[in-house]
């Protein structure tokens, strides 16, 4: 009966019922196979939803050249100096004395032991009080994003995303059918202008380290925006992604810290800290949103890795992540500081960059030639250059800048990157020197005829 049922399953045979069991005029060893893979399809399927497509349409984060990071690739930290060999001794100890019971599911929110060592990592970094419960690790920033609007927008309502700012939040916003403003960041952070804009359900902010800008919220912006919000009833989504890393002065505290009414919702990363390829972060929520957060996530991964969560848990309870982080506080100094003197060096008032005291990338402004142009030209030389318009969201202009990263650049290859990009920057000025000249010639020589 075994061997019938699996002939009938996989079509060699057919039952009429009175009649008996016959073998398939039609086998299906002649049948065509899937060619799913060739993009050559039979049939007229449905096509991909709008929001499908929007979602598909949403622009790159980053340009990358394929490859280890080179000179000035943004998000990227110090990969060369992580201690792989302490976080492999963590691994391989985890693996060994590995349980029957840690291979099952485990809790949607992350394990204890991680979201302890966060709750103490954040109340003492971060100038906030937050206890365990109040912790969702989740599988990066991103996704800490995405689940934030899907839970906390609906379809159609307003978020207010800084611009220029972190193409990462736009893109979560518009996988939420969200209407997103474009809100102009100046010297103090996100301006809240109340005529100009239409009321918020949500805004994203980057308070202690703008991306891509670089500059700081101030306090006073920081308690305007927390009136703003209040008055307006909406979430603020505070994304500290990179302020670890701050030079000379202590970091600023978080907004979450000035937060009386539990609004702001805090997005953290391992990304930079530890590494991207981690895939983790977590968020710090108001207690009451804590549950639905755990549900939700059962509509996408569930919950994170176990075996990552354990690692990383284990990696701040032994002290190496207070150590690590100190470390590279002192070498994205000397990355930073390279980066300032190279620029001196090799450039002679062409590109001029921006106070660094915070994060791993710089702002560097363009004098004499357009960003698109030299992040072009310097692309095909080699060199990742961001243009500053490619954060832009509204239709306001930007100031013709790159945005240089400097956290994954060796010094050495620092020197190399900006000597590669003040020939460009020459090859740019001298040619439109040369082009204006030629125009003023040919003017001369059409009036001579004339
Ligand atoms: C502003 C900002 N937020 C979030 C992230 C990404 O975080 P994750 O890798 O944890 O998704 C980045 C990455 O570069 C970023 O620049």
């Amino acid at each position: 009966v075994l061997a019938f049922d699996q002939l009938a399953a996989e079509g060699y045979i057919t039952a009429r019922s009175g009649s008996g069991t016959f073998v398939t005029p039609d086998l299906p060893d002649g049948r065509p196979h899937s060619d799913a893979g060739s993009g050559r399809w039979r049939a007229r399927r449905p096509a991909i939803a709008g929001r499908g497509r929007e979602l598909a349409a949403s622009p790159a984060t980053i340009v990358k050249i394929d490859g280890p990071p080179r000179a000035f690739r943004i998000g990227t930290p110090a990969l060369d100096r992580f201690p792989v060999h302490v976080w492999s001794t963590l691994v391989a100890r985890r693996l060994r004395s590995a349980t029957r019971g840690a291979l099952d599911y485990a809790p949607g929110v992350g394990i204890a032991p991680l979201r302890n060592a966060i709750a103490a990592h954040v109340s003492r970094a971060r100038g906030t009080l937050c206890s365990p419960d109040q912790v969702v690790v989740v599988a990066g920033a991103q996704h800490g994003l995405h689940l934030i609007c899907q839970l906390l927008l609906d379809p159609g309502d307003r978020a207010w995303m800084e611009d220029p700012g972190y193409p990462g939040a736009r893109a979560a916003m518009a996988a939420a059918g969200a209407e997103i403003s474009a809100v102009p960041v100046d010297g103090e952070g996100l301006g809240i202008d109340r005529h100009r804009q239409r009321t918020p359900r949500l805004i994203y902010v980057t308070p202690s380290h703008q991306f891509p800008l670089g500059v700081t919220m101030s306090l006073a912006r920081r308690l305007s925006l927390l009136a703003f919000a209040r008055d307006a009833d909406a979430w603020i989504v505070e994304d500290d992604y990179d302020s670890e890393f701050r030079y000379g002065a202590r970091p600023s505290p978080s907004l979450h810290g000035l937060d009386p009414d539990g609004r702001v919702i805090y997005v953290g990363s391992f990304s930079k800290t530890l590494f991207p390829a981690l895939r983790l972060g977590y968020l710090i929520l108001p207690l009451d949103l804590v549950e639905a957060f755990r549900i939700a996530r059962r509509a996408t991964d569930i919950h994170t890795p176990v075996l990552e969560q354990a690692v990383v848990a284990e990696f701040m309870a032994e002290g190496h992540y207070e150590r690590h982080l100190r470390r590279m506080r002192v070498e994205y100094r000397a990355r930073r500081d390279a980066l300032v003197q190279a620029v001196r060096r090799h450039c002679d008032g062409a590109l001029s960059l921006r106070e660094v005291t915070t994060g791993l990338h710089a702002l560097a402004d363009l004098t004499e030639t357009e960003a698109e142009r030299v992040s072009g030209d310097a692309f095909a030389r080699g060199v990742e250059a961001m243009p500053l318009s490619a954060y832009r969201h509204g239709r306001r202009a930007v100031t013709e800048s790159l945005v240089l990263g400097f956290g994954a650049i060796r010094p050495e290859l620092v020197e190399a990157g900006i000597q590669t990009l003040a020939e460009t920057i020459e090859g740019l000025t001298g040619r439109a020197r040369r082009g204006a000249a030629d125009r003023r010639a040919a003017a001369r020589r059409a009036d001579r005829r004339r």
